[in-house]
This record gives structure tokens, C-alpha cells and sequence, in this order.
């Protein structure tokens, strides 16, 4: 009834699921809207990035390297093992209790295909053929067209999880691993899995996609900015306000997101605007300290009108002598960030 892939056995199973039933691998979710999801890709051939990238619709490589945290240096044409696990980032809606990638990745039947070589093979039981036929209103499973151009629905989820923002993450099962093991992984519990996924350990199969949530950086952007709320989750890396924007979270800095000018080509606007606080004194990420205050010019944000917003966020190292049991007695530390003030920054040159 369900997949039950040994590395081994997949090549053979592969290639005899044509007349076997498929578990779905949709995920459940409450809340309608649309946000950013994970998904891993495993290929049983060696590949590259170009070819990830258009297999899954990816508008811009340096999406899947900042998903797996690689250097932007990385050539699109770099061989990625076979059996290598690879992150894509993706779009997601909440529609009807049910979450899919948001119409993509787009694929064009090829000759030959037949969907359920689409789903198993091409797309390495991401998805069943029966999701692919129901969300593209096929109505004979075995009429495809070449040419034709199917969605390929992506499971994926934009509920919050016990009062948190997350990124969920479709974490592809590998044999001989536990929910303890994934949970201890990713940082969450198993107690999430099983209530997110209606899984046990005895029920848990090799291949099976997981929804796992993956904690993500606080960040000072604002609630009227286009991309809030910013979920970058430890050890990945995001580019934000048309590409302008790179931000990077890494829990050994204490959960604190870090953002600065990317350097790369924007998407949407001709140019990139300063990103400066406070009249030009500092530039994006850079800090001073007074004292025992350190402050930083943080993103805080971007509008469609080409604005990008900049805050200065204050942490201060000073020693607290606070009540005992309070975090930052016991710490000699207070984490608070003080928004003294939020600044605009217009671009001012998107004409040139
Ligand atoms: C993997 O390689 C084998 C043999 O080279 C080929 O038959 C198969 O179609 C390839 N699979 C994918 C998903 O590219
Ligand atoms: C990858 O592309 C670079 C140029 O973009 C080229 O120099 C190199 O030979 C290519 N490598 C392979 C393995 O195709
Ligand atoms: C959601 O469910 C309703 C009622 O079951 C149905 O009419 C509608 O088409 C569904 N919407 C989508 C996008 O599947
Ligand atoms: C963050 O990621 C690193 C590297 O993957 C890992 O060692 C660390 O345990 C993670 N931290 C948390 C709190 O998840
Ligand atoms: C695990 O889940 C399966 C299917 O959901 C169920 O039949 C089984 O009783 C569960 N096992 C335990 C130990 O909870
Ligand atoms: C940062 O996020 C963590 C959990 O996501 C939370 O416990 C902590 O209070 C946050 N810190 C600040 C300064 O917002
Ligand atoms: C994060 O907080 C810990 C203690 O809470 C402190 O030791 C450490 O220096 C902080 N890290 C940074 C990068 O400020
Ligand atoms: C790009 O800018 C145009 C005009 O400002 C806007 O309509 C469009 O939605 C933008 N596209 C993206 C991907 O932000
Ligand atoms: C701010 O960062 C830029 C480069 O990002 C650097 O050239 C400049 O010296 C830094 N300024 C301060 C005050 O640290
Ligand atoms: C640090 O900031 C606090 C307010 O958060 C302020 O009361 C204090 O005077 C500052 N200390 C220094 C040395 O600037
Ligand atoms: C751009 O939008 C922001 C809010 O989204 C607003 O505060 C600002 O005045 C706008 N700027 C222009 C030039 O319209």
C-alpha cells in the first residue's frame, strides 16, 4: 500500500509501481494562506543544479544553494552525487486543508512519460500520479499529451506550530532512521512529528516525505513589509527585497537573523537602493559599540514602491543585576533588541 524503499530496492521497485498503489504524500494544514517551504529532492543519478533548477521551476540557482547553505560560488554545473539529498525552496498555499506548492513546478510531458513515471521517477515519489491528475483535472490517467504542461503539487504546509512561526520542511525518510533521530536533527520533538504527521515509529516507511518544522531566525522586519514574516531557518541562508537583500540564520548566534547587501543582480528593480541607517552613518550589518551597547543597522524590511526599510537594533552586553531566575541574571546577558527608530531608504535611483 505504501512505499517501502531500501536504497537497494528503489531502482526495482521504481520501475514496478506503474500497477501498484501509491501513499499520498499530502500534508495537512488549517490555515489558508501562502508562505516558503522546503522539500527534499533526492536524484538516483548524479546531477547538477542547472538541471534541479529546471526540473522544479527554481527562477534563480542561488535559491537552492542558500537552501543548502552552499557558497553562492558554487557552478550551476556541479556534479551532486546520486542519492544526495538536496533542498528546494518553494511557494506554498494552504488551500482546502490540504498545502501544495503554488502552481509549480511546471513539467512538459516528454515523449514516453506516463504519469506515474512522472511522480515516481522524474520526481522521485515527491508526489503520487493520482495528486498530479487531480490537481491538473485529468480525467484518464493514461491520456497525456507531450507537450502538455502538468503542475506538479509539492507537498508542503504554513500552519503555525504550538504558537510558532515555522518553515515546514518535507523531509524524505531514510531507511533505518527513527522519529527520535529526525527530531534531534532538525530541533524539534518527536512529540510534533507524530501529532503533525499522524505517524509512529512502526508506521514510519523509507521515502515517506515528513513535515518537519524547522525553527527560524528572529528578524526585525516589519508587519507591513512585503516579505513579513521573514522565516529563514538555521543553516540556510535567503535573498530578499528582489534578490537586493541576502539574510542568513545560524542558531550559534543565538537565533538572531543577520542580513546585508547581497551583490547579486536585483529581480525586479533596475538597481538595488542604499541600505543605510540614520543619514548614512552606518550601512546595513554594520555595528558600533558604546560601552557595553552594541547597535546594528538591521533590514527591517521592503515595500513595491522600491523602499527598502533599515532599523537600528541595540543589544546590550552590560551585566544585569536582576532578580534571580530571570534569564539574563543567569546569563549576565539581556538579548532585548530597542528599536530606536525605523528608517526609510528610498531608492533613489531606479531610473538610471
Ligand atoms: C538514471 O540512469 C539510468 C541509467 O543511466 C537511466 O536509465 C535512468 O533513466 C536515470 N534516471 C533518472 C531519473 O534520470
Ligand atoms: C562548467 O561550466 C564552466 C563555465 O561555466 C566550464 O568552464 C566547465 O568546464 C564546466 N564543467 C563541466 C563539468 O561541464
Ligand atoms: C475546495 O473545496 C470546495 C468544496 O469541497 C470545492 O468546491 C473547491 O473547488 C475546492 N477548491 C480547490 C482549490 O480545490
Ligand atoms: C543548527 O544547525 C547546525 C548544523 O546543521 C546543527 O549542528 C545545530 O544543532 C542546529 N541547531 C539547532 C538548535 O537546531
Ligand atoms: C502506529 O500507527 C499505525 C497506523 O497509524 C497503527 O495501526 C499502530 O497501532 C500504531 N502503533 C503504535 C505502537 O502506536
Ligand atoms: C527569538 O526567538 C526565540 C524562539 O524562536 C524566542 O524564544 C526568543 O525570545 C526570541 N528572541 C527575541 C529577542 O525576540
Ligand atoms: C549568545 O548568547 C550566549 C549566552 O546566552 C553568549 O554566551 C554568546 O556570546 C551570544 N552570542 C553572540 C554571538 O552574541
Ligand atoms: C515587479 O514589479 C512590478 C511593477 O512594480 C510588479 O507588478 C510585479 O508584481 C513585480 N514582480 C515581483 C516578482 O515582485
Ligand atoms: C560597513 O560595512 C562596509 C562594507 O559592508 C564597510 O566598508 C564599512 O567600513 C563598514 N562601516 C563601519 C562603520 O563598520
Ligand atoms: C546602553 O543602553 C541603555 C538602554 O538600553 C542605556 O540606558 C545605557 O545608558 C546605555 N549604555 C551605554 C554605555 O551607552
Ligand atoms: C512607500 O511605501 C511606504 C510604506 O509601504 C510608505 O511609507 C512610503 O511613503 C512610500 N513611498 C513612496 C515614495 O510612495
Amino acid at each position: 500500500m505504501g512505499f517501502h524503499f531500501t536504497p537497494l530496492l528503489l531502482t526495482l521497485l521504481l520501475f514496478s509501481t506503474l500497477h501498484s498503489r501509491s501513499s499520498s504524500q499530502t500534508f495537512k494544514c488549517n490555515t489558508p494562506t501562502t508562505c516558503h517551504s522546503l522539500i527534499d529532492y533526492i536524484s538516483p543519478n548524479a546531477t547538477t543544479f542547472s538541471h534541479i533548477k529546471t526540473l522544479f521551476s527554481v527562477k534563480n540557482i542561488h535559491s537552492i544553494l542558500a537552501a543548502n547553505n552552499l557558497p553562492l560560488s558554487t557552478l550551476p554545473n556541479s556534479t551532486i552525487p546520486a542519492s544526495q539529498p538536496i533542498k528546494i525552496s518553494f511557494p506554498c498555499m494552504c488551500i482546502n486543508n490540504t498545502g501544495h506548492s503554488n502552481k509549480q513546478p511546471i513539467y512538459t510531458v516528454q515523449k514516453d512519460d506516463g504519469l506515474s513515471h512522472i511522480a515516481a521517477e522524474v520526481f522521485s515519489g515527491l508526489v503520487t500520479y493520482q495528486e498530479i491528475a487531480a490537481v491538473n483535472n485529468i480525467p484518464d490517467v493514461n491520456l497525456i499529451k507531450v507537450g502538455q504542461k502538468l503542475w506538479i503539487p509539492l507537498p508542503c504546509n504554513c500552519d503555525d506550530v504550538d504558537g510558532v512561526k515555522v518553515v515546514h520542511y518535507g523531509h524524505v525518510v531514510e531507511a533505518g532512521s527513527s522519529l527520535e533521530l529526525i527530531a534531534q536533527e532538525y530541533g524539534t520533538s518527536t512529540d510534533t512529528l507524530v501529532k503533525l504527521n499522524g505517524v509512529n515509529d512502526s508506521s514510519l516507511l523509507a521515502g515517506q516525505v515528513l513535515d518537519v518544522p524547522l525553527q527560524a531566525c528572529n528578524s526585525s522586519v516589519s508587519s507591513d513589509s512585503v516579505d513579513y514574516p521573514l522565516l529563514v531557518p538555521n543553516k540556510t541562508y535567503f535573498f530578499t527585497a528582489n534578490n537586493c537583500v541576502k539574510c542568513k540564520c545560524d542558531a550559534a548566534n543565538n537565533w538572531t537573523l543577520q542580513c546585508d547587501a547581497s551583490g547579486i543582480k536585483p529581480s525586479n528593480w533596475s538597481t538595488c537602493p542604499a541600505m543605510q541607517c540614520e543619514g548614512g552613518l552606518l550601512s546595513i550589518d554594520n555595528s558600533t559599540t558604546s560601552g557595553c551597547n552594541i547597535t546594528t543597522c538591521a533590514y527591517a524590511g521592503f515595500s513595491k514602491n522600491q523602499s527598502i526599510f533599515t532599523t537600528l537594533a541595540t543589544r546590550s552586553i552590560c551585566p544585569v543585576t536582576a532578580a534571580p531566575g530571570n534569564y539574563a541574571s543567569r546569563t549576565g546577558l539581556s538579548w532585548n533588541y530597542l528599536f530606536i527608530s525605523l528608517h526609510l531608504i528610498l531608492l533613489l535611483v531606479y531610473l538610471l
